[in-house]
């Protein structure tokens, strides 16, 4: 069974394609390298012993994007995870995200109506609830106004597949929201490779303690939660992973009860930022250095998932603790830099 997955060299997408190649499945990568590298392959060989097809592709090259559907006409299932996503980035340079994220979509779903084809994952993020007024959060909370472009690609590509769905009853999508991924494969042949500064907690912890970085600011401590500090439900990428190949199983085994669903990937609990760090001193030994300063504009109070539907229909949950999470992205971190 061959399933394409674009973005497959990055964070999540090359947990992905792990997972899927354990499980049997011939992977076909698209990435056009732009937030990612080819090495990702030599980890994601010696973890499953099995080289995916990789292509080097831009998907903003609509010709090229028809010429690889058209070379590839026994693809099963479509992973999209290839999309920008730094929430800065995309306030200053609003049209490259609506074109990495938008438009390659629409070229995409353009190929699957046209050659009827149905599986379709997309990655949505917890973005789209913005601050939900009722914590755990469910599927069905309001969407909020976008705080930013990146935001915004998220909730219109939703709304993109839903009308295509509306539309060409054929198509079978999932649109996955992610709440915090984070973590490493336990193997640390795979990991997270942030370009430059990053702007997400937990690596900025791990660069911080390899002295990368010279100090993690907490960007504010008087939130209204149990230590002041902003909650997130932060959960391992191989849990993420795994979810995407169960929600693949879904949509081929015609299990789904519309052609478009839509589940949290959460764990269901929420951490302060204060609790990260010490998770990580816990299972790192290390103290770490920080200091607590301004909140972060566009910042939430609380996020974290209400994980019934993802457990109950998708038949899906976390098995990964915080504390795992955070052993294996300091492992990966030390074999990185280290
Ligand atoms: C961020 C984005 C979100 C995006 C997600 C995926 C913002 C405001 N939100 O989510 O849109 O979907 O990444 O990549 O950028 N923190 C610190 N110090 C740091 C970094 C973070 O205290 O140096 C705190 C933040 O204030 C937050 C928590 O750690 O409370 C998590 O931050 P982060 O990892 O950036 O994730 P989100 O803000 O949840």
């Amino acid at each position: 069974m061959k399933v394409l997955v674009t973005g497959g060299l990055g964070f999540i997408g090359s947990h992905t394609v792990v997972e899927l190649q354990n499980k049997g499945y011939d992977v076909v990568i698209i990435d056009n390298l732009s937030n990612s590298s080819a090495e990702v392959i030599n980890g994601i060989v010696k973890i499953t012993g099995k080289m995916p097809i990789f292509v080097n592709l831009d998907l903003r090259n609509k010709q090229h994007v028809d010429g690889f559907f058209n070379q590839h006409k026994d693809i099963e299932g479509v992973i999209h995870f290839a999309a920008s996503k730094a929430v800065g980035e995309s306030v200053k340079d609003p049209l490259l995200y609506y074109e990495n994220n938008i438009t390659t979509l629409v070229y995409i779903l353009q190929q699957l109506t046209e050659l009827k084809r149905k599986n379709f994952i997309f990655s949505s993020s917890c973005t789209v609830y913005g601050q939900a007024d009722k914590l755990p959060i469910t599927e069905d909370a309001p969407i909020k106004l976008a705080e930013s472009p990146y935001g915004n690609t998220k909730q219109i590509g939703e709304e993109v597949i839903k009308d295509t769905c509306c539309a060409y009853k054929d198509l079978n999508a999932i649109a996955l929201r992610y709440f915090n991924p984070i973590g490493a494969h336990p193997s640390t042949e795979i990991g997270e490779l942030p370009i430059g500064v990053p702007q997400n907690l937990v690596p900025y912890i791990t660069q911080t303690a390899i002295g990368l970085r010279e100090q993690l600011s907490v960007f504010g401590d008087d939130y209204p939660t149990s230590d002041g500090t902003c909650v997130r439900d932060y959960i391992h990428v191989v849990d993420v992973a795994k979810a995407h190949v169960i929600a693949l199983e879904r949509l081929m085994e015609n299990k789904t009860v519309s052609n478009f669903e839509v589940f949290n990937l959460g764990t269901g609990k929420g951490s302060t930022v204060l609790e990260v760090i010490n998770s990580f001193e816990k299972v790192s030994g290390q103290k770490l250095n920080y200091k607590i300063v301004a909140r972060r504009e566009g910042d939430v109070t609380a996020a974290y998932a209400n994980t019934t539907h993802a457990n109950d229909v998708l038949g899906w949950k976390t098995e990964l603790s915080l504390d795992d999470a955070m052993a294996s992205a300091w492992n990966w971190e030390k074999k990185i830099r280290g």
